[in-house]
């Protein structure tokens, strides 16, 4: 068997353009390989000054033998992804030598990981972040007559009006993908099919009281009026995840645990975004104003956590245990609050106002007041108090280039959000800004802080073309490493 020998490992970084080099130190206790179970990447994770049971714990979560004493053997490797993570040192492999790959690589491991990515021969060079094809379809009002059959639409001339988002729902009473267009929706959110908690397997006698009955049918009812219709019914193509509001049983009994302290609002969910009720054909759930609210869009906030509350007592479990779990939208909720660092050399705004960023072409450039929430989602959390200037890019557009943009000057072929009109404010010479740029919703290239004014023109990274990557696969990534963490912190 191949020993290790005791290391300090300085990673190696392209000059300049990255982040401060992580140094693991002490020995490397062993290592294990498994196919990512989100991005269906094989990787192979290697532990640093760990203890031998905290690391057969993580393997563990993967399914995956922990290989005491041996290095990952990886032939063919797009990078490595360095970062610390309750007090383990982690050196993760990804292994592939598709190109296309190696920017939503980076980023999953830059953005969720808060790691430090380190591109191999694979990726050299071609680790830029963008999002050439099918960018994050902005919400959009879709009104159409209703199904034959079904009443009036309470909009003009009788139609059903809907917001096309994750946040939206239709009209109380109609399925939300009679009305809006599922496929849009499951590009805006990560979709796979999931298994029900098995309790749902079991038979409940509380099913054989009618009053009961009629509750879990009103809250089947409440979800097919939202989005959650997409994913959580026939409606999802390859099956429901998790819960299934045509479940014949108990729907209940489909839920998590967690998913129901989701849903009786104890556990706050504002990362997911909302509308204000009047926007949205009555349904209301949590929000920044109002977080302690159900994560279902309801037209009856009281009766969904109240039935939601009563189940969760009914397993017995109490809200005290989840008073600490406040971030219910996980990655969604880790970018809403990401605190920027200080902009390396190659970002910030020049003196000459030319923007610049990390390698990456952008879709959505910020500028913000230092100490701005970070923009997320619409259609409440993209535009934050603070905001000094936003430009989008139409979907159809091509993503703009580092250095290709002046502040104030909107560029050609994209639109500006942020001030709805005339020109930004002025850039006070000295005063502390938050830069934000973004291949795509929910998809950073640079978030960092720049002092306005100090810097000349010249030198910066240079940008290279690469294949497209998909904003989602990143979010799947994300999940992917959140899912890692609360299993290290289990
Ligand atoms: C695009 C697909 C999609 C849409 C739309 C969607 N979900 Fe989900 N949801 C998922 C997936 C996939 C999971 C399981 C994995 C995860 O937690 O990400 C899930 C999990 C959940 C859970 C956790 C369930 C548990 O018990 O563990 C809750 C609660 C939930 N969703 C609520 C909602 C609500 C409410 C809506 C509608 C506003 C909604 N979801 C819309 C895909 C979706």
């Amino acid at each position: 068997m191949y020993t290790l020998r005791p290391v300090v490992l300085l990673l190696p970084l392209l000059a300049a353009c990255g982040k401060d080099p992580v140094v693991l130190t002490g020995d490397a206790v062993g290592s294990c390989s498994y196919e990512s179970p989100f991005s269906g990447e094989p990787e192979c994770m290697e532990f640093f000054d760990a203890e031998i049971a905290a690391a057969q714990e993580v393997c563990d979560g993967y399914a995956a033998e922990l290989m005491v004493d041996e290095p990952c053997a990886v032939e063919a490797v797009l990078g490595t992804c360095t970062y610390v993570s309750d007090g383990i040192q982690v050196r993760t492999t990804v292994e592939g030598d598709d190109p296309s790959k190696c920017g939503s690589q980076r980023f999953g491991c830059e953005t969720f990981a808060r790691g430090v990515w380190t591109p191999a021969a694979n990726c050299d060079g071609g680790d830029e972040i963008v999002v050439l094809e099918d960018p994050f379809p902005l919400p959009e009002r879709v009104c159409v007559d209703p199904l034959p059959g079904e009443p009036e639409g309470q909009s003009e001339d009788g139609q059903v009006c809907t917001w096309q988002v994750v946040s939206g729902a239709t009209e109380e009473g109609r399925h939300f993908s009679d009305y809006a267009d599922c496929d849009i929706i499951r590009r805006q959110r990560p979709y796979g099919a999931a298994p029900a908690n098995a309790r749902a397997n079991e038979d409940d006698p509380r099913m054989d009281d009618a009053a009961y009955v009629a509750e879990v049918d009103w809250v089947r009812d409440q979800l097919r009026a939202g989005s959650c219709d997409c994913c959580h019914s026939s409606a999802a193509p390859n099956g429901p995840a998790i819960f299934d509001a045509e479940f014949e049983g108990n729907l209940l009994n489909q839920f998590n645990d967690r998913g129901l302290a989701m849903a009786a609002g104890w556990i706050p969910t504002i990362g997911f975004g909302t509308y204000p009720p009047e926007e949205n054909n009555g349904f209301e759930r949590s929000s920044p104003e109002d977080p302690y609210l159900s994560i279902i869009p309801t037209t009856d906030q009281a009766r969904m956590m109240a039935i939601f509350e009563d189940e969760l007592l009914y397993r017995g479990r109490t809200i005290e245990e989840f008073v600490d779990d406040v971030y219910g939208a996980g990655p969604l909720d880790e970018q809403l609050n990401y605190k920027p660092e200080q902009c390396s050399e190659e970002e910030g705004i020049d003196k000459d106002g030319v923007i610049r960023w990390a390698p990456g072409r952008a879709r959505y450039i910020y500028v913000l007041e230092k100490g701005t929430q970070s923009p997320t989602v619409p259609p409440n959390l993209d535009t934050p108090e603070g905001t000094i200037w936003r430009v989008d890019l139409p979907r159809d557009g091509s993503p703009v280039f580092s250095e290709s943009v002046v502040y104030g000057e909107v560029p050609e072929g994209m639109v500006q959000i942020y001030p709805e009109t005339g020109a930004p404010a002025e850039l006070v010479p000295g005063k502390e800004y938050y830069l934000y740029v973004t291949a795509d919703i929910l998809y950073p290239i640079s978030r960092c802080v720049f002092v306005a004014g100090e810097r000349e023109r010249g030198g910066g990274c240079s940008s290279v073309e690469s294949g497209p990557a998909g904003a989602v696969a990143g979010l799947v990534l994300g999940l992917a490493l959140a899912a890692r963490r609360r299993r290290l912190s289990v």
